[in-house]
């Protein structure tokens, strides 16, 4: 990465070639079979100033799933598929200690980056937090990714009325269809507010924020007395260093609504029950998912960035 203003283009991103590493005590050295666009590495890609304090040589570093082709660790083989933090590129070594062997019943492996990993824990965490209760009313912005649609389907599942937002036609038909969330509205159509008041006819009580400040503000007028914000993500915002503004900012304080923002790390002790809804709900088929996948590591800053502003539905990978 190289940083030449507050936004991210095509621009700060070059390819360049890597000399093989061998891996010493402790150590594997991994083929990288797919790797995470995440929106949150927008803001670390943003800090690169020539010598980010985690990025070493200033690669990106972000989820992926390796193969081991050598290994100086006991407790890994030849052959084995982990989940690691390693550098986008074809091959990396990883400390053996850092990384976590692929659960086999995860089929396809990739679900391990998206849907049975951080993204479905993150929604499964998330909604955890904010206490739903059968009959209530959730809303939730980037309805079609990974977080969102987690979110809306395990909320179906526990009684509430959920209602999505997404960019476009062709994502909101997924979320109906294919996801079965009451309603979504497409964020860039005019008159999100009263859109969303009539599809929520009894008022929000949880709103699931993946977004940020935009759509926050849209939804505040619908939010019913002593409501929940779950301040979750900020995807409009890693890329935009524009100040953010609330036209209904009043209403927190008004409606009593709680915001709180979380972090799914600090909530590790809800990953075994998280993960274990969440292999429930493939298994049985309730839970329903897609993935967009974009070949070569060349085409990965590309796709990174079109991930931002919304193309592809789904967990947005590239496979090297
Ligand atoms: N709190 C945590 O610990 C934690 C952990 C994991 C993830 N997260 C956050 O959770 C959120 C969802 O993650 P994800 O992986 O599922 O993301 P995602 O849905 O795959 O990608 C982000 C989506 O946000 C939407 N978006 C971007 N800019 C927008 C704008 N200006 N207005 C409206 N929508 C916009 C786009 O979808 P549309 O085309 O539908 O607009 C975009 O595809 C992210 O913000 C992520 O950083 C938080």
């Amino acid at each position: 990465m190289r940083r030449r203003t507050d936004r991210l283009s095509i621009e700060d991103f070059m390819l360049r070639p890597v000399e093989p590493i061998a891996p010493v005590a402790g150590q594997a050295l991994i083929a990288t079979r797919m790797i995470a666009l995440d929106p949150y590495l927008a803001r670390a890609m943003k800090s690169w100033t020539g010598e980010h304090p985690d990025w070493g040589d200033g690669t990106i570093h972000g989820r992926v799933i390796g193969e081991v082709l050598a290994t100086r660790s006991p407790a890994l083989a030849v052959g084995d598929h982990v989940l690691a933090v390693a550098r986008w590129q074809a091959f990396d070594v990883v400390d053996a200690a850092q990384v976590e062997i692929l659960d086999s019943r995860i089929d396809p492996p990739s679900l391990a980056l998206g849907v049975v990993g951080r993204s479905g824990i993150t929604a499964w965490v998330g909604l955890h937090l904010a206490a739903p209760q059968s009959g209530e009313t959730l809303l939730v912005s980037a309805a079609s990714g990974p977080v969102g649609s987690v979110v809306g389907q395990l909320a179906k599942a526990r009684g509430l009325r959920v209602v999505g937002t997404a960019g476009g036609e062709e994502k909101c038909a997924y979320v109906r269809d294919t996801l079965g969330f009451d309603a979504c509205l497409d964020h860039r159509l005019p008159d999100l507010v009263e859109r969303i008041a009539a599809a929520a006819p009894h008022g929000v009580d949880i709103l699931f924020e993946n977004v940020g400040a935009p759509s926050l503000d849209a939804a505040l007028p619908a939010m019913n007395r002593h409501g929940r914000i779950q301040l979750c993500g900020l995807a409009a915002h890693y890329n935009d260093e524009q100040p953010m503004a609330l036209r209904h900012f009043k209403e927190l304080l008004y409606r009593a609504i709680t915001l709180r923002g979380f972090i799914t790390a600090e909530h590790s002790h809800l990953f075994a029950p998280a993960l274990a809804a969440l292999h429930a709900g493939i298994d049985e088929g309730w839970i329903r998912h897609s993935e967009t996948i974009v070949d070569g590591l060349e085409n990965a800053p590309a796709a990174y960035l079109d991930m931002l502003k919304g193309q592809g539905i789904g967990k947005r990978l590239i496979r090297p």
